[in-house]
């Protein structure tokens, strides 16, 4: 067993994430992997034809890596899906390590501050995004619970699946190559 920790950065666009993610990375000497600082200046894209799930599943692959080095790792993915998040702890426990879900929730009158606000000081660094976009993608969130928090026991996958491995190698292409 490593002592290494696999911190699950969640929350919605502008909700801190990768401020609190470097914060993190320092604190715990954890190697911090952002996809949106790879996506752009590959693409200058987030999603480019469904490479951002490749480009996901190489760090996880680089993530597992790094915890059975006995080194921490920061997932800042943003993970707005219970299935992805029950997938990385299960992910996290095979690779020998312990996880945490690090939640941060958000209004959306800060999201549009902080939107605004980061278009002026670090556009290299995200997209463009539209009140419009986050009124969409804010029903689509999936809040952690309780005991995903707490780090208590995982569900099962999904129904058809049979284990959260085969579910992860599906939903992130090359995660589990190498
Ligand atoms: N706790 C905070 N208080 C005030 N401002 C903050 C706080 N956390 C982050 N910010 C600012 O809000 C903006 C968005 O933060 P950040 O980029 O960390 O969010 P994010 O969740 O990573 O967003 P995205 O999902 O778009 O990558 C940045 O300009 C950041 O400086
Ligand atoms: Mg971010």
């Amino acid at each position: 067993m490593s002592h290494a920790t696999l911190f699950l950065m969640v929350g919605l666009p502008a909700a801190g994430k990768t401020t609190r993610a470097r914060e993190l990375a320092a604190t715990h000497r954890a190697l911090r992997l952002t996809p949106d600082h790879w996506m752009i200046p590959l693409f200058g894209d987030s999603m480019a034809d469904g490479k951002r799930w490749v480009l996901e599943g190489r760090l996880v692959s680089v993530a597992v890596q790094a915890l059975r080095l006995g080194t921490s790792v920061v997932l800042d993915y943003g993970l707005w899906g219970r299935d992805e998040r029950s997938a990385l702890r299960w992910l996290a426990g095979w690779a020998g390590a312990a996880c945490e879900v690090v939640y941060l929730p958000v209004e959306k009158d800060v999201q549009l501050a902080r939107i605004a606000e980061r278009g002026r000081t670090a556009a290299h660094e995200t997209f463009a995004m539209t009140e419009a976009d986050l009124d969409g993608w804010r029903p689509r969130f999936e809040v952690p619970d309780e005991a995903e928090l707490a780090g208590r026991a995982l569900p099962g996958p999904p129904v058809g699946w049979a284990g959260w491995r085969e579910w992860a190698a599906d939903h992130w292409p090359t995660c589990l190559d190498g």
